[in-house]
């Protein structure tokens, strides 16, 4: 959305549920855009989305709950937001002939030892998170099939960058080692990602949202992979901290060991990444380094007990 007002002269709608990682904050710089509106509800209440679509020419659902161990200790939001959000979009694309566009995730696939996946590979996911998000992909392709609704699938590998909340690896990590606090890596730390600066993401999918085929699914693949345990190495370089603050903690349950897409089908319609992980990561730390007013608030707040609830000890408040 960023990047559309800026780049493209879009016109923007965000309807938006703030539950806790949607922040109104994240959308400041464009408050007083006059081609910008916030609606603020859920995709799943069907008042809200109508009010949403008023107009519109395509709705490009980002709504979800995204992160793996919230799905693990609650179940049920996901549920509701990709089952029936999704069923809810699709129904007000549908009654209004709008293009739909999916934001989904490489996740579906599920884990994969070596190669990687391309979008004819089998769903095969693991977790409540990427279970529900399959289960949206296939009913977006059902509206294709059935109501002739123009659909496209989206699905992204590991995003990371700017605003994204300190539940995830980059950023969590990023702001314990500043505050020099201990980073909770996962079993032996050799879970391997494919790392996608999020404006890399953001350009594949408007690229898919102009380029794309309906019915088509694009797999939007990051340029690097990495280990999870030399993601936080140099995380700690870039903080200026030695990786006595490495801290191995219980696994994940069903931890998937390595993600990995093949985006030739994007890439043939003119989409590459641009940003390469080393560099990105390093704009990343100077981001969050740069905005304490963005993530004070959260780590003061609400975020403590998730913190505590899902690594079993309190999060050190960073030092003044
Ligand atoms: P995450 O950012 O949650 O994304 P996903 O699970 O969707 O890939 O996690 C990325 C990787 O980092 C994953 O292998 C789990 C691992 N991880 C840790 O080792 N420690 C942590 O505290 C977190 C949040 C993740």
């Amino acid at each position: 959305m960023r990047l559309r007002l800026r780049d493209e002269r879009d016109e923007v709608v965000v309807l938006d549920k703030l539950t806790y990682a949607g922040r109104r904050e994240n959308l400041q710089d464009f408050e007083s855009d006059p081609r910008f509106s916030f609606l603020h509800g859920a995709i799943e209440d069907p008042v809200a989305v109508a009010a949403a679509m008023d107009g519109v020419d395509a709705v490009l659902n980002f709504a979800a709950e995204t992160h793996v161990d919230r799905s693990i200790l609650e179940p049920d939001a996901f549920v509701r937001t990709h089952a029936l959000g999704t069923f809810v979009l699709l129904e007000a694309a549908r009654e209004r002939g709008v293009r739909f566009v999916q934001i989904s995730t490489d996740e579906v696939y599920g884990s994969i030892a070596e190669g990687s996946f391309t979008e004819s590979s089998p769903l095969d996911p693991s977790s409540p998170y990427s279970a529900t998000k399959a289960g949206a992909d296939l009913l977006v392709s059902s509206y294709r099939h059935t109501y002739a609704t123009e659909t496209l699938i989206c699905r992204g590998s590991n995003n990371y960058g700017p605003y994204q909340y300190p539940e995830k690896l980059i950023p969590l990590m990023v702001l314990n080692a500043l505050a020099g606090d201990r980073l909770p890596v996962y079993g032996d730390g050799q879970n391997v990602r494919n790392w996608l600066f999020v404006e890399d993401f953001a350009t594949g999918i408007g690229h898919v949202l102009e380029h794309g085929v309906p019915g088509e699914t694009y797999n939007i693949g990051g340029p690097d992979e990495c280990a999870n345990i030399d993601v936080v190495r140099r995380i700690l370089e870039l903080c200026g901290r030695d990786e006595s603050l490495i801290d191995h903690v219980t696994d994940r349950p069903g931890h998937d060991r390595r993600y990995s897409l093949a985006s030739e089908k994007v890439a043939s319609l003119g989409w590459s990444a641009s940003t390469r992980f080393d560099d990105g990561l390093e704009r990343t730390v100077a981001w969050y380094r740069d905005n304490p007013w963005w993530w004070e608030p959260i780590r003061s707040g609400a975020y403590r007990e998730y913190y505590q609830r899902q690594y079993g000890r309190s999060l050190e408040r960073p030092a003044p």
